[in-house]
């Protein structure tokens, strides 16, 4: 098979892409490779893929239309797409409210094109799996996170824009029958990670000595999900498109459109985690306590049995072994 992935050089993209190399498919990924954060970084990824048999790479921008729907015709026998690329980040969104607009609206919108583009085609979407974020369920206080909740109540404009994207792909596999999943990340973690995330900011403020900023006086628990744990959801998802029968909301309905919570089901503590983070420096923070930032919930916590029924999903990693392996990762891409 021939797998389009978008966000190739994005943190989740370079693990799933260097998943789905290692067991021998086509990968033709796509980046636009913005300045969100150091562009560098999306480069050191790139390289770490390129070179590995059956990996082809275009810089290329999803909120472009030609260019999005251009590609069928230089890669004709892409048949499974894994749509990752989008602007991330919770409290950036506050303040560039139109980059979500353009790469998770447009963009994905464009993607969604794209693939009812493949549906006319002899081979087919065999499988879209596309990003969605524990950010949908907002400020929902009822523990753990059920893909049966209402998420109508996003707290932030980046949920909302991962909301809408829901919404439209559901419409798109009930018109067009694309076998289509949303994976919900949990708070992603692990080597070549986001520098704009927790573990990225805590770990180089420790190791040069600077004090970290811990939201809510540090009151607050995230469900961290290594990125090995991620990778193997998204494949087992493009593995397991949905048939359509008997799934969608309500009787008789039958689109094949799903939405997973893709978490780690063992919310941490953000001080705790802070400790992990500590030993693995081997360093004391220093903690600079503030309030609650605006777009931010207190908890997130997944469950995760739908996915672990339907594709086997089984994230293994305790903060315990991920954040040692992350800042060992770190240490090493900076020289320190
Ligand atoms: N990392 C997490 O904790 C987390 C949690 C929930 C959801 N997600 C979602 O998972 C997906 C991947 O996240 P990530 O952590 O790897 O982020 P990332 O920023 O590292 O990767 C996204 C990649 O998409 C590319 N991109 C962005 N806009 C684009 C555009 N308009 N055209 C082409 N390329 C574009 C970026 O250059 C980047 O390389 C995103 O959709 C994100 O919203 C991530």
């Amino acid at each position: 098979m021939t797998i389009l992935l978008t966000g190739a050089a994005g943190f989740i993209g370079m693990h799933v892409a260097e998943l789905l190399l290692a067991r021998g498919e086509r990968v033709v990924g796509i980046d636009n490779l913005n300045s969100y954060y150091d562009p560098a970084l999306k480069q050191a990824r790139l390289k770490n893929l390129e070179g590995r048999n059956g990996f082809t790479f275009e810089a290329l921008e999803i909120a472009d239309t030609d260019a999005v729907m251009g590609l069928t015709a230089r890669y004709p026998d892409i048949d499974r797409v894994v749509h990752l690329a989008a602007q991330a980040g919770v409290r950036y969104s506050i303040e560039h409210p139109g980059d979500y607009v353009r790469s998770n609206l447009v963009g994905h919108s464009n993607m969604l094109e794209f693939v009812r583009g493949l549906m006319g085609r002899p081979g087919g979407c065999k499988s879209f799996v596309y990003a969605s974020s524990s950010s949908v369920y907002g400020a929902n206080k009822e523990m753990p996170f059920s893909t049966e909740q209402k998420t109508d109540s996003p707290v932030s404009f980046y949920g909302a824009t991962k909301k809408a994207n829901e919404l439209l792909s559901y419409s798109y596999a009930h018109l067009y029958r694309v076998p289509s999943i949303g994976l919900r990340f949990f708070t992603v973690y692990g080597p070549w990670g986001r520098p704009d995330m927790s573990p990225w900011l805590f770990t180089s403020a420790i190791l040069e000595g600077r004090p970290i900023k811990v939201f809510n006086n540090g009151d607050m628990m995230r469900d961290f999900t290594y990125i090995a744990d991620i990778a193997a959801g998204v494949v087992g998802a493009l593995d397991t498109p949905p048939s359509g029968v008997g799934e969608g909301e309500g009787e008789g309905d039958t689109c094949p459109h799903k939405v997973y919570n893709i978490g780690n089901n063992k919310p941490v503590k953000l001080l705790d985690y802070i400790r992990v983070i500590e030993e693995a420096c081997g360093t004391k923070a220093i903690m600079d306590m503030q309030p609650m930032q605006a777009g931010d919930v207190y908890a997130t916590y997944a469950n995760i049995d739908p996915a672990s029924e339907d594709f086997g999903y089984a994230p293994s990693t305790p903060i315990e072994e991920g954040i040692p392996a992350f800042v060992d990762w770190y240490r090493k891409y900076h020289g320190v």
